[in-house]
């Protein structure tokens, strides 16, 4: 297939586009690199040794986006563009609304007007809100307390309408529990702006010595030892899980978790970090950070029984990748 992947030189993107092209689909990327750079894209082409075709474009710009679908036959797209950053969304609604949104609007529109059909859509974890783990996907979503929430569970709303009224459409909203890791050949991974708000980039900033010590955000949550517990998952896994949610596309809705269905807490991250990379990660317990939830972790039934799709590494191995990517990047630095 020839997938147009926007946002597809960001993290999650960059990741997928490896693992579409070694399944042998087509890439074109769509990116405004304001959260990436050419460089992770040019690091996907050497790793499968596949040509990647990409633009550098804003996918709230209808005539670009148009442009793309006039050059290319596009079989389906994945649709990853996004400002992500919580925190920044609540200073900054009207930039999420108007990037997250339209954009998904726009890139709807120019599919239906093209007939292409197949749609994959970054959802997050986040629409659950605070309910009882393990989240399965009959849940209704929660209102959300932050810009950022709320432009994934208007998207997955917005998409659903359009499906409903377009029998043919066919949309995978695909809800990403907590991605962390890198491509094991190191050279893609995860490289935030200025100070990580997530917690494995800040564990492997504080590994470098970039940072000196990780702030632990609250040890009074009720779960195994008080601090917040989340589904980690490979962000290798997670792209395969695009490719089988592209593969098995039928018409209609599907909502899909993916994570591992399995909880972790923020000192059992640490610990495991320690452990496989034979490090220590200094830490003090801080208050908790606004927003947060005491756990989340998918129920992953559907994915498996409807994608035959299951998340494969472990928490070991998500530490060891993640660490090799940031420690690579250092010695680039240095040198
Ligand atoms: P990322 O910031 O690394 O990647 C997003 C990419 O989209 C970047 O390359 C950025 O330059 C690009 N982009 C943003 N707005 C654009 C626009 N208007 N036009 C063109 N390109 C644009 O983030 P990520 O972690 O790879 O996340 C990908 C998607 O998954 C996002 O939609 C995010 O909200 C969603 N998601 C991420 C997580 C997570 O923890 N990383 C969890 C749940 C959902
Ligand atoms: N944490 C710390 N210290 C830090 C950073 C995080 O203790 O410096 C803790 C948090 O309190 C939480 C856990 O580590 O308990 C995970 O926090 P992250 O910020 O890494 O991830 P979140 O679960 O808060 O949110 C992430 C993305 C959201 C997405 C959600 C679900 O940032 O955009 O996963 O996919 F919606």
């Amino acid at each position: 297939m020839n997938v147009l992947v926007t946002g597809g030189a960001g993290y999650i993107g960059i990741h997928t586009c490896v693992a579409l092209l070694e399944k042998g689909h087509t890439v074109i990327v769509a990116d405004n690199f304001c959260n990436s750079t050419v460089d992770s894209v040019n690091k996907a082409m050497e790793i499968t040794s596949k040509e990647i075709v990409f633009y550098h474009i804003d996918v709230t710009d209808e005539q670009a986006l148009e442009s793309i679908f006039s050059q290319h036959k596009i079989d389906g797209v994945i649709h990853f563009a996004g400002l992500k950053a919580v925190g920044e969304s609540i200073m900054l609604p009207l930039t999420y609304y108007f990037n997250n949104i339209v954009s998904t609007m726009l890139l709807a529109k120019v599919c239906l007007k093209h007939q292409v059909n197949r749609f994959i859509f970054s959802s997050s974890a986040t629409v659950y809100g605070e309910q009882k783990v393990p989240f399965i996907e009959t849940l209704e979503p929660l209102p959300t307390t932050n810009p950022y929430g709320e432009t994934k569970a208007m998207s997955e709303r917005i998409l659903t309408d359009i499906a409903k009224a377009n029998p043919t459409f066919s949309v995978s909203l695909l809800r990403y529990f907590n991605p962390i890791g890198a491509h094991p050949s190191g050279l893609i991974g995860e490289a935030p702006n200025g100070i990580p708000n997530n917690l494995m980039p800040y564990i492997t900033q504080v590994a470098s010595g970039k940072r000196e010590k990780l702030s632990v955000f609250g040890n009074d949550f009720f779960t195994v030892d008080g601090t917040g517990v989340r589904d980690y998952i490979h962000v290798m896994d997670l792209a395969e899980g695009h490719v089988a949610a592209l593969d098995n596309l039928t018409a209609g809705v599907h909502i899909y978790n993916l994570g591992t269905g399995q909880g972790t807490s923020v000192l059992q991250l640490i610990q495991a970090f320690e452990e496989a990379n034979r490090l220590e990660i200094p830490y003090e317990i801080v208050n908790r950070r606004p927003g947060d939830i005491s756990s989340s972790y998918a129920n992953v039934s559907k994915a498996k029984r409807e994608l035959s799709w299951t998340a494969k590494h472990d928490i070991t191995a998500m530490c060891r990748d993640a660490w090799r990517f940031e420690n690579n990047r250092e010695q680039i630095k240095i040198r």
